[in-house]
């Protein structure tokens, strides 16, 4: 199959949705109500998106992504009255997230209505909904007029795709059109809450964080067991996605992470700010700032690990930080075999969200065969930065 690929260049370039993007999406509206596949941007990640009330096209989704069927998909829409149809009642709960965080990087797990086939949902009698905040994603699903099926626009078992680029490096050819918005604002796929029983809980951790849905429900959000350990073969998550080795790259990873700080609770409890560009920020980061004693133990673990795996003869790949960076390129200036990349800032974790995927994606395609990367602090942003890199090193972590 020839994928068309749209690229919205007034978007890329303004921030808004120019006449001849609008011809585009147009054409990629159509091409989702004729049942076909298409991926577009969103303030998370890139989605593949269906038509959610047509089984074939979800049926197609999991084959194009090669994703096992019982991992089920997140139902996108554009606007508040397209929820009720796809659910069978809206408890207050999920009425006081939605007017909170809607449009928004937060996906709701509800019970479905019979118009939403098993396949979307991989069997489940729960759906899980979305409205982006995305201007391409909720205009396309808005001149659509059907609700999106979407899971991340990337093959089964890679980083989600964070920019058009890479989805072409996995979906080329397997779907029938890709829409380039440019790079994706969050860079982590949404926060997951499921809000179909007596409590809500968080089944995957996103920009939208435990204390932020704690503090609007006015109680705690619970967490499900399986972000609080590595999952056992009995532990069954809640969400399917989440027992898959997912985020990987092809290396083998070792995450590298101080030991957590007394007192904090899992999901952070710091309050965050929203920027205008509708990415979730938190303090400003104040240019080099010198390493405290915690990033100086845990930089000469990174440098120990990664000398190691050198001794060996390994190609390795090594994520660090803004602030680590200039002890690391001291240190490995001049070694073919070292390679070294910045995802962001210690200081401002939404910067390291943005970057993750696609570092991790750099690292295969530069041959890495062994990746230490170092650990963030679990606080807001950065505990869902960490259950990423957690699943990405399949749960090889040391603590120093
Ligand atoms: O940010 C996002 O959420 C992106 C963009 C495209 O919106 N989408 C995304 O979809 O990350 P996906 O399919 O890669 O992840 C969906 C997750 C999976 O872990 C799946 O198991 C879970 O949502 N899920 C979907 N429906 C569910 C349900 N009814 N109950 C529990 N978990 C569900
Ligand atoms: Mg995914």
């Amino acid at each position: 199959m020839k994928t068309i690929i749209l690229e919205l260049s007034g978007y890329r370039e303004t921030g808004t949705l120019s006449p001849a993007d609008e011809e585009k999406l147009k054409q990629g509206a159509e091409i989702l109500r004729s049942g076909g596949l298409l991926a577009f941007p969103t303030e998370t990640v890139y989605g593949l998106g269906g038509n959610a009330l047509l089984k074939a096209a979800s049926k197609n989704i999991y084959a194009a992504k090669g994703r096992p069927s019982d991992n089920p998909l997140i139902v996108h829409i554009s606007e508040l009255s397209e929820l009720s149809p796809v659910v069978k009642e809206i408890p207050a709960r999920a009425r006081i997230l939605a007017e909170k965080f809607w449009p928004g990087p937060l996906t709701m797990i509800l019970e479905k209505s019979e118009i939403v086939p098993p396949e979307t949902t991989g069997g489940l009698p729960t759906v899980a909904v979305r409205m982006p905040e995305h201007a391409v994603a909720r205009r396309l699903i808005k001149l659509a007029g059907i609700p999106v099926a979407a899971p991340s626009a990337n093959t089964s078992g890679k980083p989600s795709p964070t920019c058009a680029e890479h989805v072409i490096e996995d979906l080329n050819g397997k779907i029938d059109c890709i829409i380039d918005g440019g790079a994706a604002g969050i860079g982590l796929e949404s926060t997951i809450v499921d809000v179909s029983g007596g409590e809500a809980v968080l089944l995957r951790p996103g920009a939208v964080t435990r204390a932020m849905l704690s503090e609007a429900l006015g109680e705690e959000v619970a967490l499900d067991p399986a972000l609080e350990k590595p999952l056992e073969k009995d532990v069954h998550p809640k969400a399917p996605g989440m027992k898959y080795r997912h985020y990987a790259p092809k290396a083998p990873m070792l995450l590298i992470q101080e030991k957590p700080a007394e007192g904090l609770t899992a999901g952070g409890e710091k309050a965050e700010k929203r920027t205008d560009a509708g990415i979730w920020k938190t303090e400003e980061t104040s240019g080099y700032a010198a390493l405290n004693c915690r990033e100086a133990r845990l930089s000469a673990a990174v440098i120990a690990a990664a000398d190691e795996k050198l001794a060996e003869g390994k190609r390795v790949g090594l994520l660090c930080s803004e602030e680590t960076y200039p002890l690391y390129e001291s240190h490995y200036r001049g070694k073919e075999n070292l390679l070294l990349d910045c995802i962001g800032s210690r200081r401002a974790e939404q910067s390291i969200a943005h970057n993750l995927f696609s570092a991790l994606r750099k690292m295969d395609k530069n041959g890495a065969e062994f990746i230490v990367a170092e650990g963030v602090p679990e606080e807001r942003l950065g505990y869902a930065i960490m259950n990423r890199l957690k699943k990405a090193a399949a749960q090889n972590i040391l603590y120093v």
